[in-house]
Formats: C-alpha cells, structure tokens, sequence
C-alpha cells in the first residue's frame, strides 16, 4: 500500500528540525558568500524518486537495468552544462567540489608531483594542498598568496614561483579572492613551465555564467566547480574539460572515486543548468555583483576596512580590527542579530583561523530573494550597529527583530512555514 504519512508524523524531530530551519533561513540575513537560495524546481528535483536509482556507469553504459529515465536526466545536465559554459565536455557526478578536485588531480598528476596553487591564509580552498587535506598527502605542494600592499594577486611572483618550483598542475580560484581572476595570465604561466592549468570556479561559477566575470574555459585544461554558489544549483560538483581529458577524468569520477551517481541531484543541476541558461539569470549576476559594491561602499561608511579596498565579484572579505572586535566575537554577534556571516582569515592575519580578524560576506543569496542595492544600504547599518555594540544583547535582539520585520518584504518560504 502507498505510503503517505507525513514527515511531521514518521519523525516529528526531524520536522521540526526543518521547519526551525526553515524559518532561520526566512527571518535572517543569509550573507555567507558560498551559500544560496535554489528553486522550488531544484528543491522538487532532489526530493524526489530519482534518489532510489542505482546508475553506476554513464548514460547508454551503465551497471544496472531500468537507467533508460535517468540516462535522459544525465545527457541533458551534461548538454546543459555544456552550453552554459561552452565547454568540449563534462561530467555532472562528482558529488561536491572536492570530489571534482579529486578526479581532476588524479587525471592530471601522479602521486608526489607538484602543484602550485593559493595558500588557504589567502584565500585558497582546503583542496588545493592543505597539509591535513588528501591533496596535501598526496602531492607536494608550493603556494602563492598575495601581494601584501594591494592583497591581490602579484602575477610576476606567482610566476617566479612556477619557474623555481616547476610544477605539474597550476590551480587559479579559491574561497576569498575578491577581485577578478586573469586566467590568460595564469594560462601563460602554466605554459611557460609545461604544467597544466586547471581552474576551480566553484566561487564565481555563476557570475561567469551570467557573463560579468570572463570565463576560465578557453584557457583552462580542465575547469572544476561546485554547483550550489553563485550558480544557485543543488549541492554537488560538476567538472568541464578539454575532450582529450574526457575519458581519463570519467574514468577517475567512476570507478575512480565514486560509486553511483546521485541521479536526483544530477537532475537537479540540469534544472539550474537551465535556469541558468535563461536571460533573467545575466540579470541576476549583474545584481549580485551590483549589490555586492553597494554593501562593500555601505561597510565601508560604517567604518569597515575592506581588504583590496573593495569587490568585483560577489564576496568581499572585511577587516573588523577598527571595531576591536575578532572574526569569531563578528560572527556571534552578528548571529545574534539575525545576520548569517562566517569568520575568515584576511591576508597576513595576525590571528589563529578559529578565531581571524575578518570575517567573509557575499551578496549571492540575498540577491536571490530580491534585495537591490538601495537594500544594502540597510544591511550595511544593521552589521554597523551590530559589531558597535557587540556586548550589548537587548540592541542585538532589537537589531534581530528589526532585521526580520525588514526580511518579510522578501519573501522566501513563506508557503512551506506552518502559520504562526
Ligand atoms: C574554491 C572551492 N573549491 C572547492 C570547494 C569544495 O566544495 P565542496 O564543499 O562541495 O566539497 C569549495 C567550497 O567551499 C571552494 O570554495
């Protein structure tokens, strides 16, 4: 017999749970730079029946029977992707950026080889060598950072860099870098040393697909990303590439390190793959980007540093010490006033990681729910009047109902939250 009992009645904790969630994301500010807001499509997509399909293997080749559905859901993801990007090839199974990164190394270096990329302190992901990640065990690693008077890239170094150390694999993109990536400039680097250059988008994948970042594919030997950034897909990974790649990365997604694909989360990054595709999406990105220079100008009058002086991208990284106060003490506090950040390093930090004198602030999400940039400038006041009175508890709880009487003209979940 169909079983249709409700979550709320199966496992009232667990629904709870969501429905508390869900609520948390309605009445806050979300401004985590990695984090966004998907579609009922893509939500709808990864709730339903295609999790119970086992699909190892890929379209037309697969190591189980009745595939024929999900085949279709998995070439239109990779045509989709494709097209978005303009790439030769893909794969859309890697299960998250890092399994991306995985595959893609594996393809492109041997163990104990060389790979040249942003060290984590500036702005680098865990991925690209950190001692306590697989790629700092398995390959050696020499890091760039960045120039300390602009905190930018200094493109002559990185090159030094590659001369001295000569490595395998160059990675250009990370998790806080601010301003615009020269990917022709990191392609003829790679070139002047013989290594392969592979660049992870996962940040800005989004704002290259609505066309306000220029596009790493033309210069890239293998491009990897995540899909649920600024690209506002389900969370997962996808990998773009030059065809002569194709089948040694295939081979290292499946049976390299994964096993079956998670066919409903492929279907949904087809869905926003195709959102993506859409004109309304360039709109989008030319908004995040707009709204992320109106709260970079709003912090800044509030009497924040902002290091490299400002944003091109979605994110900017900002210095707290004029408030005397941490990353860590920023992110309570701000949690407390309804406002969703989290700590972050900013170059040459004096501080420890867990605690940091910055914290990381990104516009992706909060574009998604339809704040413009005359929006920002009341974010910008809530996180001034947050971080001024850190230590004060009834104005950070005053700050927090102002912020979620603000939030309602913005609607997000409303239909899913129960009345009341
Ligand atoms: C640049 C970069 N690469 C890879 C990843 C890893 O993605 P995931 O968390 O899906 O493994 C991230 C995630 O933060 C990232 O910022």
């Amino acid at each position: 017999m169909e079983n249709t009992t409700p979550l709320s009645q199966v496992d009232p904790e667990i629904a709870a749970i969501i429905e508390a969630e869900t609520r948390r994301q309605e009445d806050g500010l979300e401004l985590i730079a990695s984090e966004n807001f998907v579609s009922p499509a893509v939500m709808e997509a990864t709730g339903s029946v295609l999790t119970n399909k086992y699909a190892e293997g890929y379209p037309g080749k697969r190591y189980y029977g009745g595939c024929e559905q999900v085949d279709k859901a998995e070439t239109l993801a990779i045509e989709r992707v494709k097209t978005l990007f303009g790439a030769e090839a893909a794969n859309v199974q890697p299960h998250s950026g890092s399994q991306a990164n995985m595959a893609a190394f594996m393809c492109l270096m041997k163990p104990g080889e060389l790979m040249l990329t942003l060290d984590l302190n500036s702005g680098g992901h865990l991925t690209h060598g950190a001692t306590f990640n697989f790629s700092g065990k398995q390959y050696k690693v020499a890091h760039y950072g960045l120039e300390k008077d602009t905190e930018r890239f200094d493109y002559a170094h990185i090159e030094a860099l590659a001369k001295e150390h000569k490595p395998r694999l160059i990675i250009a993109g990370g998790s806080a870098y601010p301003r615009v990536i020269d990917f022709p400039r990191f392609k003829a680097i790679a070139d002047s040393v013989g290594a392969a250059l592979l660049v992870d988008m996962a940040h800005i994948a989004g704002l290259i697909a609505g066309g306000v970042h220029p596009s790493p594919i033309p210069f890239a030997d293998v491009v990897t990303s995540t899909t649920h950034k600024t690209l506002r897909g389900p969370r997962s990974g996808v990998i773009l590439m030059r065809e002569q790649y194709a089948r040694s990365i295939n081979s290292q997604i499946f049976p390299g390190t994964q096993g079956g694909p998670m066919m409903h989360t492929i279907a949904a990054k087809a869905i926003a793959f195709r959102e993506a595709l859409q004109p309304s999406f360039k709109d989008y990105a030319k908004q995040v980007v707009a709204n992320a220079q109106a709260l970079a100008e709003g912090l800044t009058e509030q009497g924040l540093r902002l290091c490299s002086g400002g944003t091109d991208n979605h994110l900017m990284l900002v210095d707290l010490r004029a408030k005397k106060v941490t990353g860590k003490v920023a992110e309570e506090v701000l949690d407390k006033a309804g406002i969703t950040v989290n700590k972050n390093q900013i170059p040459f930090d004096p501080e420890k990681p867990m605690v940091s004198s910055g914290v990381r602030i990104g516009t992706p999400a909060l574009t998604t729910r339809g704040l413009k940039t005359a929006d920002m400038a009341v974010v910008a006041k809530f996180i001034g009047k947050a971080l001024d009175h850190a230590s004060d508890d009834a104005v950070l709880a005053t700050i927090r109902a102002e912020v979620s009487e603000f939030t309602k003209a913005f609607p997000l979940y409303a239909s899913r939250l129960k009345k009341g």
